[in-house]
Order: structure tokens, then sequence, then C-alpha cells
């Protein structure tokens, strides 16, 4: 059989077809300088983005059970964290401001350490006034690898898909606004995948191609098919599944999916076909290659995620609803559309609840109680109902959670960090509650985890 290193050894001069942008973690450690940087995102003009490091997208890379390290320094002039998003990681270092650690001034430095448990596609971004950090550009992609995958696919490309609110001069518009928060969030106005328009990619004829994709928008839903060939999910949020082969694919933001595919003679579209016309994601050309056709759909290393036991598990239930924006200034903002909740000096905006509970806020200093209190070891289903007229991807940290059903639609049962549920769809996962903490529940569609729709439950 051909493998990466048979093909390799053959042709020198081909031998490197890595992650572009990726930086390997050397030795583990990796230093991270949330500051201002310029990229260029619209033609002829640049806009002052904030980042990581100087490549957008940053992709970084470390292998699966070793220690990890990333030395934050904040350079930017309001306070920051780094929440790493999917990593069942111990709760002090999973980036919540108050809950988990202090938030990290401007100056001042810290050191997240940990051992990523699962290999997979995962990404880190900062979990205060997320909605303009996220939106200026803060976030890295965190490809965790296992020594046993290293062969299996010639090309493994990174496809983030994030869009910006920019003005015609390439300098930021608002990143939030009522209407927006209220409704299925505030979109960008330019959409990039990997910065560019779409991702330009390459891979070797007949080789087996990876495609992390990543929606890293803050609000934006895309569903994942692709044109020219036969593709396969092989991972959700990172976690390997049985290949599925892929049609559409939904993507809220903050959800992976990893696609493989045989690099046919002729180049290879990965669309977005939401809308009424397909868009271009990632375009996948060719290189020539004497490579035979080879074999089935490489598979991934098994899941480490313990299985929840479905017979003893206690089931909960959660419901998303609006928040407590009464009726008379509904149709008061709706006739003024001008007027933002600012100008009336409401104290916060809160347009969405858990279980008729609204948490809102920019970062999380005032705590309420939680939203359920879970045994450590015990299995846990959450039904999750969204009774609201927009779709929410609802994230819990520090978990991972197998989807058992859709009430409205038949689904492949997967792991997952992040499960997207339409209006009236009731949604159920499961999973073991190993994990002692505090640990943020919320949509990431991020305006609605700042106006109410987020809160936290304890393991303990
Ligand atoms: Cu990716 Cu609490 O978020
Ligand atoms: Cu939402």
């Amino acid at each position: 059989m051909w493998t990466r290193r048979h093909f390799l050894t053959g042709t020198a001069a081909l031998a490197a077809l890595p992650l572009p942008f990726s930086v390997a973690a050397a030795s583990g450690a990796i230093a991270l300088e949330a500051r201002e940087r310029s990229l260029s995102l619209l033609p002829g003009t640049t806009t002052p983005i904030w980042s990581y490091r100087d490549e957008w997208p940053l992709v970084v890379r470390t292998p699966r059970g070793a220690p990890f390290r990333a030395q934050l320094t904040n350079a930017v002039a309001e306070h920051t964290t780094i929440h790493w998003h999917g990593i069942r990681l111990p709760n002090a270092m999973d980036g919540v401001p108050y809950m988990t650690q202090p938030p990290v001034g401007h100056g001042e430095s810290f050191a997240y350490e940990f051992m990523p448990p699962d290999a997979g596609t995962f990404f880190f971004h900062p979990h205060c006034n997320t909605v303009e950090q996220l939106g200026r550009g803060l976030a890295g992609v965190l490809v965790v690898e296992d020594e046993a995958e290293k062969d299996l696919f010639l090309a493994d490309h990174v496809v983030a898909i994030k869009d910006w609110r920019l003005k015609p001069d390439g300098s930021f518009d608002v990143f939030s606004t009522d209407k927006g928060a209220a409704r299925a969030g505030t979109f960008g106005s330019v959409e990039t995948v990997n910065a560019k328009p779409h991702a330009q990619l390459d891979a070797l004829v007949n080789g087996w191609v990876r495609l992390r994709v990543l929606n890293l928008d803050v609000s934006r839903i895309v569903v994942l098919a692709l044109d020219g060939a036969e593709g396969f999910v092989i991972a959700t949020d990172g976690n390997p599944l049985p290949p599925v082969p892929l049609k559409a694919w939904k993507l809220g933001p903050a959800m992976r999916a990893d696609i493989a595919f045989r690099m046919p003679r002729q180049a290879v579209r990965l669309q977005n076909v939401w809308g009424s016309k397909p868009e271009l994601l990632a375009e996948i050309a060719l290189i020539e290659s004497a490579l035979p056709g080879i074999g089935p759909v490489p598979t991934l290393a098994p899941s480490q995620v313990p299985e929840p036991d479905l017979k003893s598990a206690e089931r909960l239930t959660f419901d998303l609803t609006a928040g407590h924006v009464s009726p008379a200034l509904e149709a008061y903002l709706k006739d003024n559309p001008n007027v933002t909740l600012d100008q009336l000096c409401l104290p916060q905006r809160t347009f969405w609840a858990i279980n008729g509970r609204s948490w809102s806020g920019q970062d999380h200093k005032l705590k309420p109680p939680p939203l359920a209190e879970l045994k450590r070891g015990r299995s846990y289903v959450f039904e999750l109902f969204n009774g609201t007229p927009h779709p929410h991807p609802i994230h819990l940290h520090g978990h991972t959670f197998r989807v058992l059903r859709y009430s409205k639609e038949e689904i492949v049962p997967h792991l997952a960090d992040t499960v997207l549920i339409a209006p009236k769809e009731r949604v159920e996962i499961a999973f073991t509650a190993d994990n002692p903490g505090e640990w943020m529940m919320h949509c990431h569609i991020i305006e609605h985890q700042e106006t109410g729709m987020m809160g936290y439950v304890t393991v303990a």
C-alpha cells in the first residue's frame, strides 16, 4: 500500500505539502502575543486586525497527550484570555475570565499548560468582549496530531472561514448591532476563507486529501458540499467518526468538520450551499502524480472520549428562549430602526435566555447561580429545545458530548462540543460529567451569548 512516507522517499521534490501558515509548537511551547497587526482583506486597503502572531490564520500543531504550553502576552488595550475550544482540559486552563482565571490585563502575561487528550481540529479564542476581540481576528487553529495518523493523507489543509465587519477603507465597522443581536446575529461585510475571498489549495492526483474546515465566524452558518469529488465527513468538532458521505453538512459558528476525498484528475471545489446559489469556499487544484489509485477512506485513530452510560443517565432540559425584552419595546425598536438600546439607557442588552434566565455581559464578572449542578462521574442527557425563530449553536466547555438525536431531522450520531439547534428543534446530547469545575454553556453566535444565552454548569 502507498503511504505518505513511501511516496515522499520516492519524490523528494514534492515532499512537502504542509499546512500553510502552520507553526509547530516547538518542544510543546509557543508564544502568543495578542496585539494589533495589519492584514489586507479588501483590495487596496489594510485592516488593523488583532492577532496572536504574524500569520492569519494561525495554525498551531501539537502532539496528542504531550505537554503543550502557550505563553499569552497581552498587548491590546483591554483585558483578554484564551479559551481552548473543544479541548478537555483542567478547569483552570479553560480561559474564562473571573470564573477560571483572572483576566489578563494590558501588559500582563499568562501561561496556559495542558496535555490535549484528543487528536483533531480545534481552535482558540478570547472569552471577553468576544464579539469584538474575535471580530478583530483574535483566534487560532489548534491541530492536535496523533502519531498513528501521520501517513494517512498526502495533503492536509486548514480551511478557516471568517467574515469581517469592514468599512470600504478597510477599517472596522461596529461589531454588534441590536438588530443583529436580537435576531440571527450581525453579519460581516467581507467574507473570507484563510483571509482570502476563497482558499486556494492543491493536492496530488489520487492522494487522499484532508480538509480541516473551521467556522470561526461569530454569526454565519455554512453548509458544506463538495463539487468534483466524492467527499466524506471523517471528524466532527475534531472527533473522528466512521466516514459519512458528504452531502450537505451544516457548520454553525465554532463548529468544525474534517472532510476527506481522493484527489481526482480535475479541480475540486468546497462550497457553501446555504443560500440559493453555491458560494466557493476553497478550490483544490491538482498536482500531477503517478500515484496508483489507492484504497478506501483512511481511518482516523479512535476517539478517547468516554462514552456516556445512557441507561443510568440523568435527563435535564434546557429551553432556549427570548430574554426579557418587552413586547412593547420590541415593537418600538421595530418602528424606530435607528434607535439603539444604548440610547434608551437600558442597563443591559438582554435578548436571550436559557431556562428563563439571562446572563449577559461582555465578560463574566457577575456570576449567577449555575444552570445545573452535575455529579462527577455521572452520565447526563441534556435535552435542548430551541423555542426561538433563530438557530443557535450551543457550546459546552470542558466536555465532548455525543449528539444522539434531533426531533425533526435524521442525523448520524457523532461527537461534538457545539451543537446547532434549528428553530422548534429538540436535540439530545449525552456525556459523562468527568471533568470537575465550572463549565460555560452558551450560544456561539457571540452576540447571543453576550446578550443572555449563556450560563454554566458545575461538575463536582
Ligand atoms: Cu468557543 Cu465559550 O467558547
Ligand atoms: Cu444563539
